[in-house]
């Protein structure tokens, strides 16, 4: 009887205990939210809200992340190379490394190098990330630049992985080679101006006066009886004429000087450092080495408008009263360097985004560096002078 009691209670409280678990089951099954993701699917959930392509490899160079933005951009499906090899496929036609392949093997700059031929450098806030931009052939219609950044994946054992996010600045890159474009022909439209100007100013308008000034010789020789006033203000007339004369005369040499044109760029060096003289009151020191010689005429006024321009900004800008000109002949090339030790600048990432602001002076340089196949090396900062390094070769 009493057995039969306390099989009863046992049976209900099994029965209670299994409906709860029944009812505690159904409802977890029920759940609108699933079970906890893995760390790798909230990982790509995260990267799928992100609005730039990005992707990420294992040490093994498989495929562990692509979101969304770059399934657009690449027209690959996640599916489709997940746990491949097959990032390349994004951006070039044939199988070779991308950057995240050489940062997740920990590849020197050396190697880097070799497939980002100088259009790569460290990125300034991630130890052992790089950046570079290069133009994509194959993608959208003409190529597409884009800039991305490669970092490291590390744990405990080391680098495991890599990560890689791209951006692409075809539209910045197209408005920058516009302003290339337009800094390219305002320089070379300058120079023909400057050239056209001279001319005229010497050939033209000195000639007329210098011939008013004969005229007047002639009609004070013709005349001797005029009054003292006469004479007099004939007087003032012929100075004005002569001043103006060598103020034309002035004028058209600094146009286009033509000590540079009949006897090169030393002498021209020379010129500019007597007229900086004038106008600035500050002191120029050229200093020539190697064997001077005779270069071809475009180069040898590009080196003289390089130098000029140099020369002004550090007589503008640098708050000195001495400034260094230095210009080396090497045996298949010329090195240039102006100097100041005043107050330097932040020099922005791109010379060409200085005629935004209505700078010509420094981009000018670079165009006319550019043009003659040339380097350039601007090394400046605040408080530490500047020194502007030309190199062009012969
Ligand atoms: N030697 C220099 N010392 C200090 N600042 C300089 C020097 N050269 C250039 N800069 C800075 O760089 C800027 C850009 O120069 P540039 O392109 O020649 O334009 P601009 O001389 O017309 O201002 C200048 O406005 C100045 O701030
Ligand atoms: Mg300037």
């Amino acid at each position: 009887m009493i057995n039969t009691f306390i099989i009863t209670i046992l049976l209900i409280a099994l029965a209670v205990t299994a409906g709860l678990l029944i009812f505690i089951v159904v409802r977890i099954m029920l759940r609108k939210e699933p079970w906890p993701a893995s760390t790798g699917e909230r990982l790509a959930r995260i990267l799928d809200g992100f609005p730039l392509p990005v992707f990420e490899i294992d040490s093994e160079h498989k495929v562990t992340q692509w979101n969304s933005a770059l399934e657009t951009m690449s027209g690959i499906k996640k599916a489709d190379v997940l746990g491949t090899s097959g990032q390349w496929r994004a951006f070039y036609p044939e199988k070779r490394p991308v950057l995240a392949d050489l940062i997740a093997d920990g590849a020197p700059g050396k190697t880097i190098d070799a497939f980002y031929k100088g259009k790569f450098k460290p990125a300034p806030l991630i130890d052992g990330a790089y950046e570079a931009e290069d133009f994509f052939p194959a993608l959208g219609e003409k190529g597409k630049w884009y800039q991305f950044t490669a970092s490291p994946i590390r744990d405990n054992r080391g680098v495991v992985g890599a990560i890689e996010i791209l951006e692409d600045v075809t539209d910045q890159h197209i408005a920058d080679q516009n302003l290339r474009y337009y800094v390219g022909q305002l320089t070379r439209v300058q120079e023909e101006e400057r050239k056209y100007l001279a001319r005229e100013l010497h050939d033209t308008t000195v000639q007329t006066l210098v011939a008013l000034i004969y005229q007047l010789d002639n009609f004070f020789a013709g005349k001797p009886n005029l009054t003292e006033a006469e004479t007099d203000r004939l007087r003032t007339i012929y100075k004005s004429l002569k001043r103006a004369v060598e103020g034309v005369r002035g004028f058209s040499r600094e146009l286009r000087p033509p000590v540079l044109d009949d006897l090169g760029l030393v002498p021209g060096l020379s010129w500019l450092a007597d007229d900086l003289k004038k106008v600035y009151n500050v002191e120029v020191n050229v200093d020539v080495s190697g064997e001077e010689k005779r270069l071809p005429q475009d180069v040898e006024l590009a080196l003289f408008r390089i130098i000029q321009e140099a020369l002004i900004n550090s007589a503008k800008h640098a708050r000195v009263p001495s400034m260094q000109a230095k210009i080396a002949y090497l045996k298949d090339k010329v090195e240039v360097n102006v100097i100041d030790r005043g107050e330097g600048f932040d020099l922005p990432e791109k010379i060409s985004s200085l005629p935004r602001d209505g700078k010509l002076g420094l981009a000018g340089i670079a165009e006319r560096v550019q043009l003659l196949g040339g380097r350039l090396e601007i090394d400046t900062g605040k408080g530490r002078g500047t020194s502007v390094n030309v190199e062009i070769p012969l």
